[in-house]
């Protein structure tokens, strides 16, 4: 049942703490502060590339997984969609890995693509969370996410518990490969540990979405923007809200803002931003100030730290806890689902089962 809550989108929102806390556990060891992943069956020290594909928000999961990947484990990776890897003949290299990531493990698509990568010769390593589906039985190895069943149609628990396997993986590739060290790997093993914390005190804060919710379900466009390990995110908030709110959102990479978007921003389009403090805090705040200059209503997700130096003109703050940068992608996750949820509870939306929409798509 729903345990209380109105969707099982919410209650699977509001779970994400536990779940993700379980996930941590089968994957960080907390006293040596250090990953312990699976068996793997191949050297994650040694891949020429890691070639990534999924569909939907598990694809999104992934394009932060490149983020972490290259910048922090220095792994070179490559990352489609699976409707278009599978189709588009790429080489890929002798002695690489493939990583599939899905919820259902049953994906047509991503299955499609897994084995085309197995014949391109590549060692398959998947992340599922259905861990007797088909994808999991065709990999060479499976990172499991332990979200437990997800029942709503728009993935949620499944992609934050998605990123933190991932997170671990870049972690386990980090240590392999030699790019990082044992004191790094202890202070973002440490980041990570302090997520449901951090996502409980998110959790606590939803009273505060109701509101602008009520302002975004009038929108007829919404768009989300933010930078780097962020970018994903403007994604992800993107495609909830279209999903289950059937309002047409788009997200941008920030820095594309000027190179087109930036024509549709008028005093009718909000706009949403991830922006924690970090490195690229200041350049996502000058593209909020071109917008607020041409009128556009920013919604600002950030932590005290950042709000502090954003622009007076923005119309809505939110202060989200403060966490190190590395796991900020997975924290912010939280607002803008329950952001999507409470746009298409005020608009009276299906939740559960929007229109059109499949739980799990094993047709093309
Ligand atoms: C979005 C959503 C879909 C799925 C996609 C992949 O909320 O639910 O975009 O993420 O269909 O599904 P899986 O992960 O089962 O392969």
């Amino acid at each position: 049942g729903k345990g209380g809550y109105r969707h099982f989108m919410q209650k699977e929102i509001f779970e994400q703490p536990a779940v993700i806390g379980d996930t941590l556990t089968s994957y960080v060891d907390p006293l040596k502060r250090r990953v312990a992943l699976p068996e793997v069956s191949c050297d994650l020290g040694n891949l020429p590339r890691l070639t990534i594909s999924a569909c939907g928000t598990a694809y999104i999961a992934g394009l932060v997984a490149k983020y972490w990947l290259e910048q922090i484990a220095r792994q070179p990776v490559e990352i489609d969609v699976a409707s278009e890897l599978r189709y588009r003949e790429a080489p890929l290299p002798e002695g690489g890995a493939a990583l599939f990531i899905s919820q259902s493990g049953e994906t047509i698509d991503t299955l499609a693509a897994l084995r085309y990568a197995k014949a391109e010769g590549q060692h398959i390593l998947s992340v599922v969370n259905v861990p007797e589906s088909i994808i999991a039985r065709e990999s060479n190895a499976v990172l499991p996410t332990l979200a437990g069943p997800e029942i709503g149609v728009a993935s949620t628990k499944a992609f934050t518990t998605q990123l933190v396997v991932l997170a671990c993986l870049t972690l386990a590739i980090g240590r392999a490969k030699g790019s990082l060290t044992a004191n790094r790997e202890a202070a973002l093993s440490e980041a990570l540990l302090e997520v449901p914390q951090r996502a409980a005190e998110v959790l606590a804060m939803d009273a505060q979405f109701i509101g602008i919710a009520q302002e975004l379900a009038e929108a007829r466009d919404v768009l989300y923007m933010a930078r780097g390990s962020l970018y994903p995110l403007a994604l992800e908030g993107a495609l909830k809200l279209k999903e289950i709110s059937y309002i047409h959102a788009e997200g941008y990479a920030a820095g594309e803002l000027k190179h087109g978007p930036i024509a549709l921003i008028d005093d009718l389009v909000p706009v949403v931003v991830c922006a924690p403090s970090g490195p690229l805090l200041t350049k996502t705040l000058s593209n909020v100030e071109e917008v607020v200059a041409r009128g556009g209503r920013v919604i600002l997700l950030s932590d005290a730290e950042g709000l502090a130096q954003a622009s007076d003109g923005v119309a809505h703050r939110i202060e989200l806890p403060k966490v190190d940068p590395f796991v900020a992608p997975i924290l912010y996750a939280l607002p803008v689902q329950l952001l999507a949820y409470h746009t298409a509870v005020a608009k009276g939306t299906d939740v559960d089962q929007p229109r059109n929409l499949a739980k799990s798509v094993t047709v093309e």
